[in-house]
C-alpha cells in the first residue's frame, strides 16, 4: 500500500502545476518585484513514508529526505524594466510529519482527516536561464530563503487537498457488494478505527441480504473475541451473525429450495419417483393416484443457523419435503410432507446427529 501511494504520489507530482510564487527583494538601489508560475516538478525522489499507528489518535505518517526538481518561468520588474525567462530549480531534504486522524461517518464509510502537519526543506538551488538572468543570478541568495519559505507553505495545504480528495473517494464509497445476482453484503463500520500502538482495528458489522427482500435478519448482531495471531499482518475473523445473516438471505431471496423430478434419477434407478414405486411404502398411494409421475419439492423450513462456539462448532438445519403427483392435466395433488431436523456439531457425537423424520401431515 505505502509502496503503490509513493508511485501514486511521485506520478500525480509531474503533472500538478504548483501555485505561483511572488514577492519582491531588496537590491541596494531599489525594490525588485518577481513572480514564479508555470512551475512544475520536473523529478520527484522520495523514500517510503514511514508509518506508525498512534495510539487513539490516527496514524502518524513521516516521510524525510524527498529531493523535488521543479522548472518554471520567472518574471521582473524593476522601475519600468521588465525581464523573464525561465528557471529550474532543486529542492533538498524535503519532509512532512503529519498525524492523520481515521473515523467513520454517519453511514459507517471510513473517513481521514488531517490532524496536524508540519513541512520543512533543507536547501534550495536555483538557476536562471534567459533575459538579463546573469545580473539576476547574483542575488539568488538574498531571496532564495523567501522562496524557501513560500514552497514549505504549500506543501500542507497541498498535502491537505490531497487528503480531502481521498476522504470525498472515501464518502462515496460503497459500503454494499454484491456477491450474487440476489445477494448483496453490506459492512459498515460500527465505530471509528481504533488505533492501538502497533495495529488498527476495524469493527464491521456483516450483514448479507437478499436483492429482492432485503429484510433486516431476526436475530440480533453482536461484539465477539477475535484471537490475535502475532505473526500476521493482516487478521480477519467472521461472526456467527454475519454468517446466519447468509444464510437467512439465501431463504428470504428462495435460494435454499430446489425440485426434484423423475427425470433427475438416474435411467437405471429401479426406483422411480412415480405412485406406483411409492405404493411399496405407502400402499394407498397407487390406489389414489395410480400409475402418476411425482414431484418432491425440497425446501429449507428456516435458515440454516451456525453457532460458533470456543470448541464446538454447531450447525442447524431445517428442511420439509412436499411431494405431489402429477395428475394427468399436469396439475399436482398434494400427497405427503416430510419435515427433517439436523444439527451437527464437531467435537459433541452425542449431540443429536441423524435426521429425526417426523411422520408423514397427510396425504
Ligand atoms: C452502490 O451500491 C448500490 C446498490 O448496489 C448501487 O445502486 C450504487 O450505484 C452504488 N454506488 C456506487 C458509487 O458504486
Ligand atoms: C413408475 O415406476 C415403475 C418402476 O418402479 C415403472 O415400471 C413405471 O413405468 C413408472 N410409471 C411411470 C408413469 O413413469
Ligand atoms: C385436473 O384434474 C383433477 C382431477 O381429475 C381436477 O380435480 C382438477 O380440477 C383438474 N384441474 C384442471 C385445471 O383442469
Amino acid at each position: 500500500g505505502v509502496n503503490t501511494a509513493t508511485s501514486w504520489l511521485q506520478e500525480k507530482a509531474k503533472v500538478t502545476e504548483l501555485p505561483e510564487i511572488s514577492g519582491n527583494v531588496d537590491i541596494g538601489i531599489g525594490s525588485v518585484d518577481y513572480d514564479l508560475n508555470g512551475i512544475t516538478v520536473a523529478r520527484l525522489d522520495m523514500a517510503q513514508p514511514d508509518v506508525a499507528f498512534q495510539q487513539g489518535s490516527g496514524v502518524r505518517v513521516d516521510v524525510t529526505g524527498v529531493s523535488v526538481a521543479v522548472t518554471g518561468q520567472w518574471h521582473t520588474s524593476f522601475s519600468i524594466i521588465r525581464d523573464s525567462g525561465s528557471f529550474d530549480a532543486a529542492l533538498f531534504d524535503v519532509g512532512v510529519s503529519s498525524v492523520l486522524l481515521l473515523g467513520s461517518d454517519s453511514q459507517g464509510r471510513p473517513s481521514i482527516q488531517i490532524d496536524t502537519c508540519d513541512s520543512q526543506i533543507g536547501d534550495i538551488q536555483i538557476s536562471f536561464h534567459g533575459g538579463a538572468s546573469f545580473i539576476f543570478q547574483p542575488f539568488v541568495d538574498h531571496f532564495k530563503g523567501q522562496i524557501k519559505g513560500k514552497i514549505v507553505d504549500q506543501i500542507c495545504p497541498s498535502l491537505n487537498e490531497g487528503i480531502g480528495s481521498l476522504e470525498a473517494f472515501l464518502a462515496a464509497m460503497n459500503v454494499s457488494y454484491h456477491v450474487d445476482p440476489s445477494l448483496f453484503l453490506d459492512v459498515p463500520l460500527t465505530n471509528a478505527p481504533l488505533v492501538q500502538d502497533s495495529e488498527v482495528e476495524f469493527d464491521l458489522k456483516g450483514v448479507f441480504y437478499s436483492e429482492a427482500d432485503p429484510l433486516e435478519p431476526p436475530f440480533p448482531s453482536q461484539e465477539f473475541p477475535m484471537a490475535r495471531p502475532a505473526d500476521r499482518m493482516l487478521a480477519m475473523a467472521a461472526s456467527e451473525f454475519c454468517l446466519n445473516s447468509y444464510a437467512y438471505a439465501c431463504l428470504r431471496a428462495g435460494l435454499l429450495q430446489t425440485l426434484i423430478t423423475d427425470s433427475m434419477i438416474p435411467d437405471m434407478s429401479p426406483i422411480r419417483l412415480n405412485t406406483s414405486s411409492f405404493g411399496a411404502l405407502i400402499p394407498q398411494l397407487p390406489k389414489i393416484f395410480p400409475n402418476m409421475l411425482m414431484e418432491l419439492q425440497v425446501y429449507a423450513g428456516e435458515a440454516p443457523t451456525v453457532s460458533l462456539q470456543p470448541s464446538v462448532f454447531a450447525l442447524s438445519l431445517t428442511a420439509g419435503i412436499k411431494a405431489s403427483a402429477v395428475l394427468p392435466n399436469s396439475t399436482l395433488a398434494p400427497l405427503f410432507t416430510l419435515k427433517l431436523v439436523r444439527e451437527h456439531r464437531r467435537r459433541s457425537p452425542a449431540a443429536a446427529n441423524s435426521p429425526r423424520v417426523r411422520q408423514p401431515s397427510h396425504y
